[in-house]
């Protein structure tokens, strides 16, 4: 399927992309699931009607978010610190003035975030489909219903709780199809003076570091200031804050309110603006960010040739879920790279979708340092750089691809 109708105002839209056939991102398997591993074609479209960035085929989320999901929030400490912050700012500049405050969260995963609105002892509610993860959040007491969210559940937690005061998703709301449906629970679960804050990787950092690792079957949108305003304005909801997020190599949070509550910030009415300067609203930006992906995609295999004609040993350092983007469109092999290091327990001894690349534990690489590795987890480059100078002081070097194919040590 090349062309679709856009999931949030049916226009029909098709393709400027086409990544190749692609396997779930987080499905990391063993052996005995080769036969039966499950492949899409991974390609994106850009609605010029109301501006949205959208794959076109998607698995079924039961595909994708399941009991055995390998993906913990938990296994950064950037990213658990950032997950403290934005709870902190929602309680000081959200919360402060409410009389017994109810927050809740899409896709509270391990309770990473709520876990500090439980410690200030503020009535929550974690939204996570997933079960291994919300079992995790359960065991640490935060409160998580099991079920994926919609209109229903919402009007089933008002009835139980009353309206939520803010509600909350980080790195969710792009990966929900279903957009409308979900504004609409949203104009539901919030009371009149409610505020919706998520955060998602950011349109205009994917076009302008050619991230287009971003992109995989759980991030159904890329989405920018003008097109979640677009998405959300058609259910009652207007964008009235911005605020750029330095996570996931370049992400936005997004605040906002029921129409006519609340004035747009400054900065919001900046990043309409920037946005228009970007092109984020042109056809033509999506056709340069395409020779962009062939150049970036051609420069990595050339390189990863390049040392494997010397004989070089490289290794991937973090099987995240783009890395599965990367390492099937540009066609790196087990020959390229030997396996890839990663510290979840979850994705370890098994192998990389779709190509089969071993995932070892950290000791691995710390045990034999290899003479490149591949910085698959680029979004984590300051604290991957401060733990691993022993590396580079052993002769190490580091290649990555964002925002451009380099080495660097
Ligand atoms: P993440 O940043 O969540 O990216 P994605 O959303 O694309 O999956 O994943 C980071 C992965 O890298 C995760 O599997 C943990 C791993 N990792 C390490 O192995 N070592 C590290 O030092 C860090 C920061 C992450």
């Amino acid at each position: 399927m090349n062309s679709i109708e856009c999931r949030i105002c049916e226009t029909p839209i098709s393709a400027f992309i086409s990544f190749g056939k692609m396997p779930i991102a987080n499905g990391f398997l063993l052996p005995e699931h080769y036969q039966n591993e499950y492949f899409f074609e991974l390609s994106t479209a850009f609605c010029p009607n109301c501006g949205m960035v959208q794959i076109i085929d998607q698995p079924t989320p039961e595909m994708m978010f399941h009991e055995d999901y390998a993906f913990f929030s938990g296994t950064s400490r950037y990213m658990s610190m950032h997950f403290e912050r934005f709870a902190k700012s929602v309680m000081q500049n959200r919360l402060r003035d409410k009389d017994d405050p109810f927050v809740v969260e899409l896709g509270s995963n391990d309770g990473i975030m709520l876990q500090h609105f439980k410690e200030a002892g503020i009535r929550h509610l974690g939204i996570e489909p997933s079960l291994n993860v919300a079992d995790a959040a359960r065991a640490k007491g935060i409160n998580t219903v099991s079920e994926f969210f919609n209109a229903d559940l919402a009007q089933k937690i008002v009835e139980e709780h009353g309206c939520a005061d803010v509600v909350l998703a980080a790195n969710v709301m792009c990966h929900i199809p279903t957009l409308p449906d979900i504004a609409k629970g949203m104009s539901t679960l919030l009371g009149p003076n409610g505020l919706l804050i998520f955060e998602d990787p950011y349109l205009g950092d994917v076009i302008e570091k050619t991230s287009y690792d971003q992109i995989y079957d759980e991030h159904v949108f890329v989405f920018a200031a003008g097109s979640v305003n677009e998405a959300f304005s058609r259910h009652g909801f207007e964008l009235v804050h911005v605020e750029p997020q330095t996570t996931h190599g370049g992400s936005m949070r997004y605040t906002l309110a029921k129409k006519g509550v609340m004035k747009p910030s400054a900065e919001t009415l900046a990043l309409f603006k920037r946005e228009e300067q970007l092109g984020l609203q042109n056809p033509t930006t999506f056709e340069t960010f395409r020779e962009n992906c062939e150049r970036s995609r051609d420069e990595l295999m050339a390189l990863l040739n390049d040392l494997r004609a010397q004989g070089k040993t490289v290794a991937g350092y973090g099987a995240t879920s783009k890395s599965t983007t990367v390492i099937n469109y540009c066609g790196i092999t087990p020959e390229h790279i030997r396996y890839i290091s990663d510290t979840t327990p979850t994705k370890q001894n098994k192998f990389t979708p779709g190509v089969h690349i071993p995932v070892e534990p950290y000791e691995t690489f710390t045990n034999n340092y290899p003479d490149y590795a591949l910085l698959f987890a680029w979004n984590h480059k300051d604290e991957i750089m401060a733990k691993e100078s022993a590396f580079t002081k052993s002769g190490g070097k580091w290649i990555t691809y964002i925002p451009k194919v380099e080495i660097f040590e």
